[in-house]
């Protein structure tokens, strides 16, 4: 069986690579190089082709701004398979935004120091790719720079994010608080997700009315951080987001001590990290959940729901053993049911909890797979081959979909995947956990 799936796995991706050198997330509904999805595919690529894994890196840090920001998605071609495309998001209304891609002017999870790290560590060549890491890494540094400068208003050593799109989970029921208090306008455009995708798995009408208003704000002001900072009515401090910066820190430090004479950089790195894991642990870790929650820094005030990014900060190394083993408590609890598939996207005791809706409960294979590291960290090792085995019982069940059932009778039906599918990242990260 495991030969099978790496097989389809593999066609997967080859079949989503694009002549420009960077792979879709899934045809159709993602037709352009989102960021995320590109350090996933890479580590995917690795186990296999490495050329496909720099390319996949080298072509997203291509379209980096001046200012050391990477966008969440760099529209290489034209095609109206996508809204809102780059006529809607118009980066070039920041003055450093590149002149060479137009993209979005919102960011994704900051992954690309670890994804670095992997390519390293999958790769026969280390050598060779130690010299492809040097080439690029000074890029994922003034991509940590950019964050700590730019989106950290109160120095506390946490970032910010301005759109629920930024955080990667996007319509998780976490935001919803913030839209009921919006007064977005009813917009008129044409959805091209649902053509695509059966609109009960997507998000609502209504729903993206909020996610265009909050792009226009930021539009107003040209993506001017300072004055999105004071002026969007989003801005949350997330624990995923700030997880995948805390690990990318971690490698970079790592990485810059094998390439040898970056001191400066790795001092920097060590001072931002020490302040970011301790503000992580006193401002987003609730005592009385036993789990990672979101700060909303508008309304200064806690988002006090549990969702898979609660548990994105073992695989950083954040929490101290202690809270670990509360934290995986917390998960086995509320997530681990036996007649469930670990993880769902959204606590499935809540009562927003949706079971195909996207971020509002299916599983997702990237969250799984940081999970899976996580709890490998801290030596969980049981829980950690649960939620391997999971992960491939939902793609040999279902296929390579974009997210699942986590409820065992509808996935096991072989009805249980929903979104796109031949998705490269579940792809991907099912090479890099079978090769584990
Ligand atoms: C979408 O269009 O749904 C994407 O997730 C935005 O990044």
């Amino acid at each position: 069986m495991k030969d099978k799936l790496l097989a389809e796995a593999q066609k997967v991706l080859n079949a989503n690579f694009q002549k420009e050198g960077f792979t879709i997330p899934s045809k159709k509904l993602y037709p352009f190089q989102w960021k995320w999805d590109s350090g996933f595919i890479a580590i995917g690529y690795a186990h296999y082709d490495m050329d496909k894994a720099e390319s996949e890196i080298t072509t997203l840090l291509d379209a980096q701004w001046a200012n050391g920001f990477i966008p969440h998605i760099v529209f290489h071609t034209d095609t109206d398979t996508y809204f809102p495309g780059a006529d809607f998001h118009q980066s070039a209304l920041h003055p450093m935004s590149s002149k060479k891609y137009r993209s979005t002017g919102l960011v994704q999870p900051p992954v690309l120091g670890f994804v670095l790290e992997e390519l390293y560590e999958i790769s026969k060549n280390k050598k060779a790719t130690l010299q492809y890491i040097r080439s690029q890494i000074d890029k994922v540094y003034d991509n940590h720079q950019y964050f700590y400068q730019n989106r950290d208003p109160l120095n506390e050593g946490l970032v910010y994010i301005y759109h629920n799109w930024e955080s990667g989970t996007d319509n998780s029921p976490i935001w919803d608080g913030i839209f009921e208090n919006l007064d977005s306008p009813e917009y008129d455009f044409e959805r091209r997700d649902t053509s695509h995708v059966n609109p009960e798995q997507r998000p609502t009408k209504r729903e993206y009315d909020h996610y265009l208003h909050i792009i226009d704000i930021a539009k107003k002001y040209k993506y001017d951080d300072q004055k999105i900072a004071a002026h969007s009515p989003f801005l949350v401090q997330d624990p995923l987001f700030n997880a995948m910066l805390i690990k990318s820190n971690e490698a970079l430090i790592m990485l810059y001590g094998l390439l040898g004479g970056d001191n400066i950089k790795i001092k920097q790195l060590e001072k931002w990290q020490e302040k970011a894991v301790f503000q992580m642990n006193k401002k987003l870790f609730d005592e009385d959940l036993n789990a990672y929650v979101y700060y909303d820094l508008r309304n200064k005030k806690h988002i006090r729901l549990i969702s898979s990014s609660s548990f994105t900060p073992l695989f950083a190394g954040i929490p101290s053993k202690k809270d670990a083993e509360n934290l995986v408590n917390t998960l086995v609890s509320r997530f681990g049911g036996e007649d469930r598939y670990l993880c769902a996207s959204f606590d499935p005791t809540s009562t927003h909890f949706r079971p195909k809706k996207y971020w509002r409960g299916p599983v997702w294979i990237n969250l799984n797979w940081i999970l899976f590291r996580g709890l490998k960290r801290y030596e969980f090792k049981d829980l950690a081959r649960r939620v391997k085995e999971d992960s491939v019982q939902l793609v040999s069940k279902n296929g390579y979909y974009e997210y699942f059932d986590c409820r065992k009778e509808v996935l096991d039906s072989g009805n249980g995947a929903y979104g796109g599918n031949n998705f490269s990242w579940s792809a991907a990260l099912l090479i890099d956990m079978l090769n584990e």
